[in-house]
């Protein structure tokens, strides 16, 4: 039995790998994304290492993940219930399908990852391993194992020379998920919705009232929907995404503290970062507000919840996830164009767009005199819209007497 482990190097998945190797007395695989976590990579190499590990991945997915995940998914300017970002829902099924094809590469028959039996990351792993490889075996130690505190993980690690780093000895005050897109927090210090975050939890944004005291302007290419250079300068997806983030980082765009719905049924609170990517979706809408029609827009608007949803619960890899994305990928034909913005204080607001595709007529819309519209045409466009509801009036008013 050979088994294929999502492994950042923490100390919750070296205790995974080495529990796996006791447990089934198989051979594990560490596979190691770099999404732009922020975090060396080697060391994990040297932990595997050191576990006795012979087959070891460490890939650099940053680019895939921009161009082939955060890119689509921002087409349809996503937000799951009205905030959130989707940081961490859109990373997970780009970490499952790398490491399906890792399987595949070694001969694996099994696939193990470290997300807990109550959250939604396990599902999202899972549901992307079945979809891609329907015969493979999952491993959710987390489900199975009775280290179910921080006390007897640390225990189980000290018994077996697992290097445990200073910091973890003591509880850590809450648990985070990072990646180019965003850093999330939750748990543990963060659990009573009514405690207002304390400073020390954010990291990638200053906060507002620490921000510049001076406005700062940024300029936005797009090309058929996806952001190509910043400030005249193009970037790949990653490079433009960590500019973004420096940018809205340095003047507090971006936070967020959300009380969501997890997949599995239970509420809880997440604090989140994603300052590169509210800048880019603010900017999204600026353009699409002169370049989309108005009919497409207010459709691919309804159907935007249901999309993030999907996205949400775990169905990247579903025909319904994919029918979505051939309408909304279709809308941006004509998204082609530059946005101004302007960032100060924690907020990042519209104050220019133009496209070679805009649909905005000066001619028209002006309170000027024009040569191009009617102002009388507007009187049969109204009296027919009243029709029905000055006949439902007239007959209240009649079976009343
Ligand atoms: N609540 C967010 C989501 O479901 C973030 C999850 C963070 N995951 C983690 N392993 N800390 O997308
Ligand atoms: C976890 O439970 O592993 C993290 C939180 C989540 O997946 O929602």
């Amino acid at each position: 039995k050979k088994v294929v482990l999502a492994y950042s190097g923490g100390l919750d998945t070296s205790v995974i790998l080495k529990w796996l190797q006791e447990t089934y007395g198989c051979e594990v695989v560490t596979f190691t994304a770099d999404i732009g976590q922020g975090e060396e990579l080697e060391p994990a190499r040297k932990k595997a290492e050191m576990l006795g590990v012979k087959q070891i991945y460490i890939d650099d997915l940053r680019e895939e993940f921009v161009r082939d995940f955060v890119f689509p998914m921002f087409r349809a300017n996503a937000l799951y219930e009205g905030c959130y970002l989707l940081g961490t829902s859109i990373a997970r099924p780009l970490i499952s399908k790398r490491q399906i094809e890792i399987a595949r590469e070694v001969g694996a028959d099994a696939v193990a990852h470290g997300a807990t039996g109550k959250g939604n990351d396990q599902v999202r792993f899972e549901l992307t391993y079945y979809a891609l490889q329907p015969d493979i075996q999952v491993i959710a130690p987390w489900r199975l194992w009775d280290l179910n505190s921080r006390t007897k993980l640390i225990e189980y690690a000290e018994k077996n020379q697992i290097p445990i780093a200073k910091d973890k000895r003591g509880e850590a005050p809450f648990s985070t998920d990072a990646n180019l897109l965003h850093i999330s927090a939750e748990g543990k210090a963060l659990e009573d919705p009514w405690q207002e975050v304390e400073e020390f939890v954010y990291s990638r944004t200053v906060s507002p009232e620490q921000a510049p005291n001076e406005p700062e302007y940024v300029e936005i290419d797009f090309e058929k929907g996806d952001p190509v250079a910043v400030n005249g300068i193009r970037l790949s997806p990653a490079n433009l995404l960590a500019k973004l983030n420096e940018l809205g980082g340095k003047h507090g765009v971006g936070r967020l503290d959300l009380v969501e719905n997890r997949y599995v049924g239970m509420k809880s609170r997440g604090v989140y970062e994603t300052p590169g990517g509210t800048v880019w979706m603010t900017a999204r809408r600026g353009l699409e507000s002169i370049t989309l029609d108005r009919g497409a827009a207010h459709l691919k608007d309804e159907l935007m919840p249901k999309y993030a949803e999907m996205v949400y619960f775990g169905y990247w890899y579903s025909p319904e996830r994919e029918m979505l994305q051939a309408m909304i990928d279709k809308s941006q034909e004509r998204v082609t164009g530059t946005v101004r913005m302007k960032l100060y204080k924690g907020s990042a607001t519209v104050v220019g767009r133009k496209s070679p595709f805009s649909l905005y007529r000066q001619d028209y819309v002006t309170f000027e005199a024009d040569q191009v519209y009617n102002q009388k045409d507007a009187e049969g466009f109204i009296k027919l819209s009243a029709l029905r509801l000055r006949l439902l009036e007239l007959a209240k008013q009649h079976q009343k007497g």
